[in-house]
């Protein structure tokens, strides 16, 4: 699989910790920052992650901030991005199986290294079960145009 990561400065501790398990499980993984623990927007970098996983079809993204909810709230602004705010490896397995994310968000003051392994691999090793759900996804996007009768 390939992934883009991205952070705000709440998150970048554990960016370096996500990068080497997901290449040490052989996925592709392109940083796209930030590359310090200056204080930086995390908008900036939710869309900046967004847009590469927009851009590239079948790609995935991981975004991390101090709660993994404003970092969220913002990619999720992005038409055709479905970013799950995460807690243990249920929730991650979920938000593939049943709302075909595309982003995993965690928070770095929530979780540790040990719940994180645990959530990429349940991300990794669950795929969409389309059917009844491909139906519900569908309708995010009608959520976003207001249409939704
Ligand atoms: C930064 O202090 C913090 O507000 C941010 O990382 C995130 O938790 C916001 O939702």
């Amino acid at each position: 699989m390939k992934f883009y990561i991205a952070t705000d400065h709440a998150g970048f501790v554990l960016k370096s910790y996500v990068i080497d398990l997901l290449q040490d499980r052989g996925h592709e993984v392109v940083d796209l920052g930030p590359q310090n623990d200056s204080r930086v927007d995390y908008p900036d970098f939710a869309n900046k992650c967004s847009h590469a996983v927009l851009e590239d079809q079948g790609s995935f993204g991981i975004l991390i901030c101090g709660t993994g909810i404003g970092i969220s709230i913002a990619a999720n602004k992005n038409r055709g991005i479905r970013a799950a705010l995460c807690h243990d490896a249920y929730t991650a397995s979920m938000c593939r199986a049943h709302n075909d994310a595309n982003i995993l968000c965690f928070g770095e003051r929530v979780v540790g290294k040990g719940v994180i392994e645990s959530m990429i691999d349940a991300f990794c090793n669950t795929s969409f079960e389309g059917g009844r759900h491909s139906e519900r996804v569908a309708k995010i996007e009608c959520c976003s145009i207001g249409k939704i009768d």
